[in-house]
């Protein structure tokens, strides 16, 4: 039996007169409220950085492959508003928090963004109100970092007052087949109404919702996935340096390999991991193990293999170099294709071309890019001195002042074609070439 609190909470989800606050409007907050404003509520979105309220609110694009008129169209329908004032907290019905969850410079889960915006939300905190984590993070966060600071801060209590729940982000920005609304939701709650709340709100919005017993069971949920991504990546990687070492594509065997219709599911091998999830959510249960007494023995060798990645193609690069370009890397001018850390995005957060720069610069070579999604490089944590970098155009004439191009990102629109034309040696580590049909001897897989 769902309590009167619980009861009210859903009726208004259905009646859609809920208000949805989202607090964080990055890659995941303005596709989450998008997909809330189709579905007929009014959102109130919150964020820290004012510049990217005032482009939010102007229909202005925060990120590129997101589109942005129906942002505008709420904005003068007067259905949704972007804030960076959290006195507002208040207004929603429900708040879903989409704060960064990165790691701090000692590899540990940094839940600064977390605590913040939970002790904002519990100054603010009213009755009724339930407040949802996407952001991805370790088993126990919601329970034991966010329920003390909310119940404290307000003096009300969870699941009798206020209702708290976990719900797992599985956006895949630039997926062209699945959206926010398009990926069924895990849903964890405290206590049998928060999750009956919650599993209410997501039910409108997303196409299946998936409930679990825990907050803490909806946290290792999505940990799970991206650990399973990272050891799959670090398997094929490895099984790239075996294979090249024995004139075996890895490529093709893939190909062959996943015709098998069962117990065979294709990864493919890269210059290393990039983006906000996949290097870094693994290194949350690491953290938490320790706490149990448990190694995670599979996470840390998965790391290991994927941050080698980058030093391995910059010695196949010198190889052929030598090899085909009879010129030492140290005197070389060198062209990245492709910054972003996947293809069809312009996020380069994590992204394995910026350490092949750093790594390529290091041996002495010259160091230019090209990417139509990163026009400018952007300040990155680790990278901060290549931040206003300019992506720079690729014709004939400029690509025959470079020794060889680096194909980092397989990016769709980019001619591959005209590059192995133009380029003396092209080193390709995301075998696209080969996908475009080009074959020539100037291009090389790394
Ligand atoms: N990007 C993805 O593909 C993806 C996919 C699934 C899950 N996630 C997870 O979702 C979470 C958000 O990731 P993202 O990629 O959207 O990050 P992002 O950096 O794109 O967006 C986060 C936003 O939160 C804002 N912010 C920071 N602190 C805040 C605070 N205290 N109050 C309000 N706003 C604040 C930032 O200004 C920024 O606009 C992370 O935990 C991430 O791991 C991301």
């Amino acid at each position: 039996m769902t309590s009167p609190a619980a009861q009210q909470f859903i009726e208004r989800v259905n009646d859609r007169s809920l208000v949805v606050g989202i607090i964080g409007l990055g890659y995941v907050g303005i596709p989450l409220a998008l997909a809330t404003l189709r579905q007929g509520f009014r959102v109130v979105g919150f964020d820290i950085d004012a510049s990217r309220v005032d482009d939010i609110n102007a229909g202005r694009s925060a990120i590129k492959h997101i589109p942005m008129e129906p942002i505008a169209q709420a904005v003068a329908a007067d259905r949704f508003v972007a804030t960076a004032d959290f006195d507002r907290l208040g207004e929603p019905d429900a708040l879903l928090i989409a704060v960064p969850t990165p790691l701090t410079r000692h590899r540990e889960p940094d839940l600064s963004y977390v605590v913040r915006t939970t002790e904002a939300i519990g100054r603010r905190l009213r009755r009724g109100q339930l407040v949802v984590l996407e952001s991805t993070t370790y088993p126990g966060t919601t329970d034991e970092v966010m329920r003390p600071i909310l119940e404290q801060a307000s003096g009300l209590k969870c699941g009798e007052d206020f209702f708290l729940a976990f719900s797992p982000e599985r956006e895949d920005p630039g997926n062209p087949d699945f959206g926010t609304s398009t990926i069924p939701k895990v849903v964890g709650g405290d206590g049998s109404d928060a999750l009956a709340m919650a599993m209410a709100l997501y039910g409108a919005l997303v196409v299946k919702t998936v409930p679990v017993s825990s907050t803490a069971t909806a946290e290792a949920v999505k940990l799970t996935e991206n650990i399973f991504r990272s050891v799959n990546i670090a398997l094929v990687n490895e099984l790239k340096t075996v294979y090249s070492a024995m004139g075996i594509d890895i490529w093709e065997v893939i190909e062959a390999a996943k015709t098998k219709p069962f117990g065979f599911m294709p990864f493919y091998p890269g210059p290393g991991l990039g983006g906000h999830c996949v290097p870094i959510d693994p290194f949350y249960l690491t953290w938490k193990a320790r706490e149990y007494d448990v190694a995670t023995r599979f996470i840390e060798l998965a790391g290991e293999i994927n941050t080698r990645m980058p030093y391995l193609v910059v010695d196949r690069l010198a190889t052929l170099l030598d090899l085909h370009g009879r010129k030492n890397l140290s005197d070389a001018s060198i062209l990245i294709l492709g910054l972003a850390y996947k293809k069809n995005v312009e996020d380069t957060r994590e992204s394995p071309s910026l350490k092949l720069i750093e790594l390529i610069e290091k041996r002495g070579a010259r160091t230019a890019f090209h990417d139509p999604h990163v026009p400018v490089l952007p300040p990155t944590r680790e990278h901060a001195m290549l931040a206003g970098r300019r992506s720079v155009p690729v014709d004939p004439a400029s690509l025959a002042a470079f020794d060889a191009v680096l194909i980092a990102t397989d990016h769709d629109d980019v001619d591959y074609a005209a590059i192995v034309a133009g380029s003396k040696l092209v080193v390709d580590t995301r075998n696209v070439c080969a996908r475009a049909g080009i074959k020539a001897e100037n291009v090389f897989k790394a």
